[in-house]
């Protein structure tokens, strides 16, 4: 996770810096970014003020392998260039699933390039992630991923401020290849490293596209594996108001895909969206989901259930792809994907709505909702939301598709505003073995739970479970003070 060293240097960061807005103008066409990049202005000016000349031993807490701790590095710490404020270059690594991606990105929100490898045509042939499959394409990937995006952005190692990375939650596996790869350049080129929680990042890389999205804001984080509505009260400072007692959205999405015989090489989610345009979304009446649960909790699998009854019922058979169905089937399965899509859209909604006044009632001053994550892309869900936070007096904040789903660009974001904060581990041994053992948090929470969050529905699994980075945080600061 994030380290929390707090060294001098972090003293040279002001604590405004806090709810610094970067002034930005994103690439118009940021959505078509997948497996490319893009550059965005001229490299970062680079200043020297860090790394000092020898790399003294930092005061290291939490993130980093069980080797690095006192080690020093066989390479001498001079001659790199970073820099404080909007010059700040950071290199960002992502693969938690099962999306290799990389990106640089400046102080100032810059986007410096953006490089995402998806191993789509692996979940097409697998039906889903497979841990050891997805292991190795991140494996294979990783290099040449990241030297991509180093060279789209003009600049070489030597001229990161520091190197941040995804250590949880996730895959072990996967984690593990993005945080040896990071580990690496740091200890090569002696640059700081921040350890990364994916799904901050997912709420953070909002904040690089609107301008004047500072803390609180209350965020609805939907991807393939979580569903969270989190209070941001502050940098590192999350409440959890709802999460998902089983499957989050983006999984019933790629099931309903999958168990509709759709094409899954854009992944799930895309395929449904598409597919519902056709259908009546009145047309089968599923049930939405915890009704009777008065909280902001979620729950997906009874409407997988629901709906794999439903194709069940009308003979639908995956085997024979969407493009072979006759003009009844194919009209049956957008049927299904529209009140699919409707409900699983409705349970959102209803959960938005609560968790506004609970967040209103903790901070009257909130202004935003954030929606990203990989469904955050999805034009129906944005639209919705919006509905429901204008009711509200509030005003929507969802990144671009490109940004919703897994990228680099969050967790170079995320990394930025950490080390703003002094937030860091010190550079790695250049010669970090291999095999060493790494700081990963497979399954690690963002926040504290919120005491009306806690659903009776919810049959908590904590083992080995993270104490969340929250916590950390705070009592990180407690000891500080
Ligand atoms: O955040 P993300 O890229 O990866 C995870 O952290 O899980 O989210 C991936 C999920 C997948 O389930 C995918 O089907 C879903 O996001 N997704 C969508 C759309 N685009 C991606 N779901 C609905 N509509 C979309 N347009
Ligand atoms: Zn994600």
């Amino acid at each position: 996770m994030v380290s929390l060293s707090l060294l001098s240097l972090s003293a040279t960061f002001s604590r405004s810096r806090l709810h610094f807005i970067p002034r930005l103008s994103l690439p118009s066409s940021l959505s078509s970014v997948r497996r490319t990049t893009r550059r965005n202005g001229p490299p970062a000016r680079l200043s020297s003020s860090w790394p000092p000349p020898s790399c003294p031993p930092l005061d290291s807490h939490s993130f980093g392998s069980s080797t690095s701790r006192n080690s020093s590095s066989s390479v001498p710490c001079g001659g790199a260039a970073v820099a404080d404020g909007d010059d700040l270059v950071v290199l960002g690594i992502e693969t938690s699933c099962d999306d290799t991606a990389a990106a640089v990105v400046r102080g100032d929100g810059q986007i410096l390039s953006q490089v995402v490898s998806s191993q789509a045509d692996l979940l097409v042939l697998y039906g889903g992630v497979a841990p050891k499959v997805a292991e190795a394409a991140h494996a294979e990937a990783i290099d040449q991923v990241v030297e991509e995006a180093l060279s789209k952005a003009n600049l070489t190692a030597r001229d990161l401020s520091a190197v941040a990375v995804t250590i949880g939650p996730g895959l072990s596996l996967c984690l593990r290849v993005g945080v040896r790869k990071a580990r690496n350049i740091a200890g090569l080129f002696c640059k700081p490293i921040v350890g990364v929680h994916h799904m901050e990042a997912h709420a953070l890389v909002a904040r690089i596209v609107q301008q004047d999205l500072q803390f609180p804001f209350l965020a609805l984080l939907i991807s393939g594996g979580h569903n969270l509505l989190i209070l941001a009260r502050s940098l590192g400072q999350y409440v959890q108001l709802g999460t998902t007692i089983d499957d989050a959205i983006g999984e019933a999405y790629d099931k309903t895909a999958k168990w509709l015989g759709l094409d899954l090489r854009t992944s799930g989610g895309p395929a449904i969206e598409k597919l519902a345009l056709e259908g009546d979304a009145e047309s089968v009446k599923f049930s939405t989901p915890m009704k009777q649960h008065k909280d902001c909790n979620f729950s997906y699998a009874g409407l997988k259930t629901q709906v794999r009854l439903a194709i069940e019922s009308r003979n639908i058979n995956a085997q024979i792809p969407i493009s072979s169905a006759t003009t009844q089937d194919r009209s049956d399965r957008a049927d299904i994907a529209a009140s699919f899509q409707r409900v699983a859209v409705l349970h959102l909604e209803e959960r938005c709505e609560r968790a506004i006044v609970w967040a209103m009632e903790m901070e009257p001053s909130l202004k935003y909702l954030v929606v990203s994550g990989g469904v955050a892309s999805n034009k129906y869900v944005r639209s919705r939301l919006d509905q429901v936070v204008k009711r509200k007096s509030l005003e929507l904040v969802c990144p671009p598709p490109s940004l919703c789903t897994d990228n680099g660009v969050m967790i170079a974001w995320t990394g930025i505003e950490h080390f703003r904060m002094g937030r860091f581990d010190p550079p790695p041994p250049a010669d970090e073995p291999e095999d060493a053992m790494y700081d990963l948090r497979p399954r690690w929470p963002l926040g504290e739970e919120h005491v009306k969050g806690r659903s009776e529905a919810r049959s908590l699994r904590t083992a080995r479970l993270h104490p969340s980075l929250t916590s950390i945080i705070q009592e990180s600061l407690q000891k500080q003070s």
